[in-house]
């Protein structure tokens, strides 16, 4: 279904002149609980945000540090400036919500320096937060704009409780960290808080393109920080042959953690789609050969332990057939693995032998099932790019209509950075060439989500966080981590996280793994299997994985809620929320709602409160929960499963266990 927009209702331009005092212009969200404050004081740029006439944020400088010390940090005046409004409610061709509404005001200040270089200030204000964009102009069309640095102030006005991972300009494949501002040193995006006064707050970037991904770096004062742009191997941040429109810099607002999780300022500070047709984009769970490679049952190469083998694979596609699950992943399917980390290891059109792709598609599609392939490039960004069309087209000409991509190692060309400008024009590159070829992209090792598949909506989901595959080969990740995914990195976009892992004690598995990484006798995963399944919605992607063996979900009683569950939503609803602790979500799909929840270490007692059903309709609800006895750390395999018969008006008390969940079907009688 393409994206179109439905309505607008109103659009207003004002052109007005600098005569009156323009030197501080205040912009209100459309309902006017936010405000973002604009102030040109000494030649100097600065910003502040308010929400509920609160200042969140204090007056905070603006600027770029630009090559040959030209910077644009000083000396300015206003030269003109312009508000105007829109509203529209728009449909994604996939998603948590069949329609999205984007409703702001704007404010642009065109400023100009002693020299005359020219700069703008785009602010937008929603009223689920601000956002600003620097538009520097390009003076002639052989002009070169070398940005050295981004300096954008968040002089944060308290003390807030942060929640963040380190900045690094390679990984955020990292823990969480709940600290207060003032013990940060630095941090990547979402940065995610909460004041003294209850009120929330984060900080990302939206539309990131031909740009360098921002980090946050604290300055000189412990409640301030900076951005830090991801360097170019040249010494630079960003360079460009033409007119910089740099990423918004957004600060979502909201009077809960669960309205965090609802809001959509992301994806409205990006363009619409781009793709005219988007019928051949389908949402799906997939299962694949995946989690036995990270568990060390076999192997990405070919050998003795060869995963990807023409015979397993089939195995994962009768079971995905009998089992309402529509994709099936291969990694290690193609020649290079033996040489991960050369330049130029992997072949994208080659099958090891004992992988025959083209009788694979025919027995997949003769099932109902499509194939999901893999590009694991290594980093190898060079290779990759030299071979990308011709395999986009290969897999085209095979019935293979998903790729997962992979950048596990140092980026080629050397010196470049996994989210530094030239990576970030590299994924732009294969979300055009795949959407050329009608592709559906899986980015792993990624550059952050910035809400780009509003533009390129077969751009499906990512990575880019600390996922499943760490369960398999290290201390795991604990509770608290999955429970703060979605008030970080899941408000950016969809998560690729791998979740669904029925053997969490990884019990079947224990005297088939060979070690290729991490010390196994360590690991499990910290979790109960109620969590497991309640992850599956809680963490919402297009492409959601039910990563665990067949072998392990087949005549599982829990099976049922993945066959039903659906990857693609009418309406979506925080029910409780609160950052690190624990998040129920009800997700609606025709006239059936899925209801889950997930618990930190300390458990959770939710009493959830079913007034967002229809109206004197009866539902039959199947639950999936923790059993009395069940712990993530000590008996995570206790689950309890109950039909119960719900009604708008039943309220219903349920324990989540420490690291753990439930799932709950509700089917409209
Ligand atoms: C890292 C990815 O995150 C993981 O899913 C994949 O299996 C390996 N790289 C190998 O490509
Ligand atoms: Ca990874």
């Amino acid at each position: 279904m393409p994206m179109y927009r439905l309505f607008t209702l109103a659009l207003v331009l004002l052109l007005v002149s600098c005569e009156q005092n323009p030197n501080k212009l205040e912009l209100s969200s459309p309902d006017s609980g936010n405000q973002i404050i604009f102030e040109l004081i000494n030649g100097k740029l600065y910003y502040s945000v308010l929400r509920e006439d609160e200042v969140l944020i204090a007056p905070s400088r603006l600027g770029m540090k630009m090559f040959g010390g030209k910077d644009l940090m000083a000396g300015f005046t206003l030269t003109e400036h312009a508000t105007r409004s829109f509203h529209e409610v728009w449909s994604p061709v996939w998603g948590e919500n069949e329609q999205i509404t984007e409703s702001y005001n704007e404010l642009s200040v065109s400023l100009e320096n002693e020299t005359g270089r020219k700069l703008q200030l785009i602010f937008r204000a929603f009223d689920d937060g601000v956002a600003f964009r620097y538009v520097i102009p390009q003076r002639d069309s052989t002009e070169q704009i070398i940005i050295m640095d981004e300096y954008t102030e968040f002089n944060f006005s308290e003390d807030f409780t942060s929640w963040s991972i380190p900045a690094n300009f390679d990984s955020y494949e990292f823990l969480y960290r709940k600290l207060p501002l003032s013990q940060l040193e630095n941090a990547n995006t979402p940065l995610t808080m909460k004041s003294a006064s209850g009120k929330y707050l984060s900080i990302h970037e939206a539309h990131l393109e031909n740009y360098a991904e921002m980090t946050l770096v604290r300055g000189n004062d412990s409640l301030t920080f900076i951005s830090a742009l991801a360097p170019a191997s040249k010494g630079y941040k960003v360079k460009r042959l033409d007119t910089v429109s740099t990423p918004w810099r957004t600060i979502m607002l909201a009077e809960s953690a669960g309205k965090l999780i609802e809001s959509n300022l992301i994806v409205n500070l990006n363009p619409p789609s781009m793709l005219e047709e988007t019928d051949w984009i389908t949402p799906m769970k997939y299962v694949g050969i995946w989690w036995e490679l990270h568990l060390g049952i076999s192997t990405w190469m070919q050998g003795d332990r060869h995963g990807a083998t023409t015979k397993n694979m089939q195995k994962y596609i009768d079971f995905a057939s009998a089992h309402q699950i529509q994709g099936v992943l291969a990694e290690g399917w193609n020649t290079g693995w033996e040489n991960w980390g050369d330049s130029g290891a992997f072949s994208f059109y080659t099958p090891y032998s004992d992988f025959d792709l083209a009788a694979l598609s025919v027995y997949a599609a003769e099932r109902g099932v499509s194939l999901i392939g893999h590009h694991e490039t290594g980093g190898d960004a060079i290779s990759y790019e030299a071979q990308l069309d011709s395999a986009f087209a290969y897999y085209d000409s095979m019935g293979v209509h998903a790729v997962k991509t992979g950048y596990a190692g140092g980026i080629r060309p050397k010196g470049e950075t996994h989210h530094g400008q030239f990576m970030v024009n590299h994924h732009r590159k294969v979300m055009e060439a795949a959407a050329k070829h009608k592709l559906m992209i899986d980015a792993h090792e990624p550059v952050k989500c910035t809400g780009e598949h509003r533009t390129y909506p077969n751009y499906m989901t990512r990575e880019g966080a600390r996922g499943m595959e760490w369960n398999a080969w290290s201390d795991g990740n604990p509770p608290s981590h999955t429970c703060t995914l979605p008030f970080t990195r899941c408000l950016a976009g969809p998560l690729d996280y791998t979740p669904g892992i029925f053997d969490v004690l990884l019990l079947n598995q224990k005297d088939k793994r060979v070690a290729w990484n991490g010390n196994y006798d360590q690991t499990s995963i910290h979790s109960t299997i109620a969590n497991q399944l309640a992850l599956m919605l809680v963490i919402y992607s297009p492409l959601q994985m039910a990563a665990d063996l067949p072998e392990n979900y087949e005549g599982h009683p829990a099976l049922a809620w993945i066959e039903a569950l659906p990857v693609n939503f009418s309406q979506s609803k925080v029910l409780e929320a609160e950052i690190g602790e624990y998040v129920t979500i009800a997700r609606k799909q025709g006239d059936n709602w899925y209801v889950a929840g997930i618990a930190n270490e300390q458990g959770h007692y939710s009493n959830i409160d079913f007034d967002f059903l229809d109206l004197g309709a009866d539902y039959e609800g199947i639950m999936y929960k923790d059993s009395a006895n069940g712990d993530g750390l000590t008996n995570p395999l206790a689950l309890q499963i109950d039909t119960l018969s719900i009604e708008d008006h039943d309220r219903l008390a349920v324990r989540m266990a420490p690291g753990g969940g439930f799932a709950l079907r509700l089917i409209k009688q």
